[in-house]
């Protein structure tokens, strides 16, 4: 008997799943559209990015004369741009700006969203041909009139309203939560959509992978190093030694450990006391997502979410993956290395 193939794009498992939004159900729909479609321009350009030698390098002009501009810069240029036009979002913070940028196009007067962005995650990676990504964050807006302000994104994790990330890798892959579990899409190029691909995604409770950047070993507090040597042993019972993974790109390792369980974990060093990821766009969303997945995310002794944010660009240690994983750092950190950052 024919059997259609029930595909669901982007689109469609956004209007069908708004129900679940409390509030502004239209508006955080098309807010969520704009960032696929900001997510399938940057995919197009990232996918380019070997031609670069052919086409001409960053700061310089391409064969029609325009001037070739570095991915990062032209993904929040993209990022923004679908922002500015989709009218839902009064404000992005970006990695790429100092300051807040406040959007004040017609269309956006009475926009309800403030949207956190790592345009290009693992942009260090673009010319290896390795895994990158975006990571963004959806708050609504606290200030009730006139223009927004910084107040509108000093909102702890636990106030997001919702949170994703675009892998551009082997495949290109959107993920998403709006606090009813975990959904990812791939982007199907022969029709240009994302199709429902991973449904309610979950986090294994434990993985046999850890990431880390090794590298950093002497600088690291005495908690991740006794993880690290716990990770290395030998116990058949918990599949110790776990196998070492570290890609580089904050977005690519996370996707990978969400999919197999593992722990991706950057904590402080000397040369970063503070850790080097940033609160807002990197640590928040990955680890509103990753709860929501079952997973756990910390830095160190604390949950992410429950951080009070005082500045745009602050950054915090990350322990985020499988829930006993995550634990079993914190009691280590809790044992060696009890003084709380
Ligand atoms: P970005 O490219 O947005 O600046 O982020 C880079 C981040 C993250 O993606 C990655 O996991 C981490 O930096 C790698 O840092 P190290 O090279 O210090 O390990
Ligand atoms: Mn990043
Ligand atoms: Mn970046």
């Amino acid at each position: 008997m024919y059997k259609p193939n029930k595909v669901i794009t982007l689109g469609q498992f956004i209007i069908e799943r708004q129900t679940d939004f409390p509030y502004a159900k239209g508006e955080l729909s098309r807010l969520l559209r704009d960032i696929g479609i900001a997510a399938k321009i940057v995919n197009r350009e990232v996918n380019k990015a070997g031609l670069v030698d052919i086409l001409g390098e960053a700061g310089t002009d391409n064969v029609q004369g325009e001037s070739q501009k570095k991915l990062d810069v032209y993904a929040n240029e993209q990022f923004i741009a679908a922002l500015s036009s989709g009218g839902e979002t009064c404000a992005v913070a970006s990695e790429e700006n100092e300051e807040m940028i406040n959007i004040e196009s017609a269309v956006s007067k009475n926009a309800k969203y403030v949207v956190a962005i790592d345009p290009l995650d693992g942009s260090s990676n673009i010319d290896v041909n390795v895994s990158v990504g975006t990571i963004f964050s959806i708050y609504r807006r606290t200030t009730l009139t006139g223009k927004s302000d910084l107040s509108d994104f000093m909102q702890k994790g636990t106030d997001q309203i919702a949170a994703g990330y675009v892998i551009y890798g082997s495949s290109t892959m959107l993920v998403y939560t709006t606090g009813k579990g975990v959904n990812g899409f791939t982007l199907d190029p022969s029709i240009g959509e994302f199709c429902l691909s991973h449904p309610d995604m979950t986090i294994p409770k434990t993985g046999n992978i850890y990431s880390i950047n090794e590298g950093n070993y002497l600088h690291f507090p005495d908690g991740v190093k006794k993880y690290m040597k716990y990770c290395q042993e030998e116990d058949a019972a918990t599949k110790r030694p776990y196998a070492s993974r570290y890609v580089g790109s904050l977005v690519a390792d996370f996707h990978r450990n969400m999919l197999k369980g593992g722990i991706y974990i950057y904590p402080t060093t000397t040369k970063s006391p503070k850790g080097k990821l940033r609160l807002m766009y990197e640590c928040n969303p990955l680890a509103m997502i990753i709860e929501q997945a079952g997973g756990k995310a910390s830095d160190g002794f604390n949950r992410i979410l429950d951080i009070q944010p005082t500045t745009l660009h602050q950054r915090t240690p990350l322990f985020i993956g499988s829930s006993d994983m995550v634990n079993k750092a914190e009691e280590m950190m809790t044992r060696y290395s009890q003084v709380s950052v």
